[in-house]
C-alpha cells in the first residue's frame, strides 16, 4: 500500500509540540498541503517556515477564531480535506488532590482538548460535506479509555469526551464521506510536560513502565503520526468510528 495525499489539504492543530509537528510533516511527506495551528505564536510560526506550512495562531476553543481559520483555508484552497485535531495536553498542570483543582484548571483542559475538536469540526464539516469526502482524525490517550496516568481528573474526563465524539462524529458525518476516528497514544516523550512526567517516575518508575509495555520503549512521535496518516488516508474509508491505541502494547 502505497499513502499519497497529492491535492489534499489538511489542518493540524496542537503542532508547535512534537506530535502535531510529526503529523504535519507526514501529511506533507504524502503530498498534502498542511496548514498548522497552535496558542504558541513563536514556535508554531518558526515550524511552519521551515517547512513551507501555512501557519495559523489561535486558541481552537474560540469559536470563532476557529470558524474563521477554516473559512481563510477554504478562501485560500477551495477545500479542506483532513483535519487533525492534536491541540490539547495538560496544559502545564500536574495530578492534584481533587479539593485543589480550580475552575479555571478543569475548564483549561477542557476546552482544549474537546471545545476545540468540536468547533473546528463544526466549521469544516460544511466544506467536506459539500466534496463528498473528509477525514477527521482527533489525537485521543490512553486517558480516553481509562484512568490516566498522570492523574489529572480533567485529562481524563476531557479525552473520554473526545473519544465520545469521535463516535458521534462517525454516525453522523460517515454518510457524506467524512470518516472520524481518533489515536489513543501511550507515553510519548515529545514535549516539556511528557518529559517532566518521565523525569518524574524516577530510574525505577521509569522500568516499570517499559517492562508494562509490550514492546519495551515509550512511543515517538512519529509512531503516532504514522497512524494519523494512514487514518486520513483514501485507503482507511471503510474505518470510522474507532479508537486506535498506539502504545506499544501496553493497553
Ligand atoms: N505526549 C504524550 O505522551 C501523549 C500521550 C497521549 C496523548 N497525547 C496527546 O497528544 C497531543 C499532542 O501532544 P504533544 O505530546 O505533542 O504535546 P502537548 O500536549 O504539549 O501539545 C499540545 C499542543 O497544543 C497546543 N494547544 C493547547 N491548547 C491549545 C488551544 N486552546 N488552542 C491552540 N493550541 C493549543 C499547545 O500549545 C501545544 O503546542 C495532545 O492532545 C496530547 O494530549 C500526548
Amino acid at each position: 500500500m502505497h499513502i499519497r495525499q497529492d491535492g489534499r489539504v489538511a489542518l493540524v492543530t496542537g503542532a508547535a509540540q512534537g506530535i502535531g509537528q510529526a503529523i504535519a510533516i507526514g501529511l506533507k511527506e504524502c503530498g498534502a498541503t498542511v496548514h498548522v495551528a497552535d496558542l504558541d505564536a513563536a514556535q508554531v510560526n518558526a515550524f511552519a517556515q521551515a517547512n513551507a506550512f501555512t501557519a495559523h495562531t489561535l486558541d481552537v476553543s474560540d469559536r470563532k477564531a476557529a470558524a474563521a481559520m477554516v473559512n481563510a483555508i477554504v478562501a485560500k484552497a477551495g477545500r479542506i480535506d483532513i483535519l487533525v485535531n492534536s491541540a490539547g495536553g495538560v496544559r502545564g498542570q500536574v495530578g492534584r488532590p481533587i479539593e485543589e483543582v480550580t475552575e479555571e484548571d478543569w475548564r483549561a483542559i477542557f476546552q482544549a482538548n474537546v471545545d476545540g475538536a468540536f468547533w473546528l469540526a463544526q466549521a469544516a464539516t460544511g466544506p467536506m460535506r459539500k466534496a463528498g469526502f473528509g477525514r477527521i482524525v482527533n489525537i485521543a490517550s490512553g486517558a480516553g479509555l481509562r484512568p490516566s496516568l498522570t492523574g489529572i481528573q480533567a485529562y481524563t474526563a476531557a479525552k473520554h469526551a473526545l473519544v465520545g465524539l469521535t463516535k458521534q462524529f462517525s454516525q453522523d458525518f460517515a454518510p457524506h464521506g467524512i470518516t472520524c476516528n481518533a489515536v489513543a497514544p501511550g507515553f510519548v516523550r515529545s514535549n516539556p510536560s511528557s518529559e517532566r512526567q518521565w523525569q518524574s517516575y524516577g530510574a525505577e518508575g521509569q522500568k516499570r513502565l517499559i517492562e508494562a509495555t509490550h514492546t519495551r520503549r515509550t512511543g515517538k512521535a512519529e509512531d503516532i503520526a504514522n497512524a494519523v496518516i494512514f487514518l486520513a488516508s483514501d485507503q482507511a474509508s471503510w474505518i470510522t468510528g474507532q479508537i486506535l491505541s498506539v502504545d506499544g502494547g501496553r493497553s
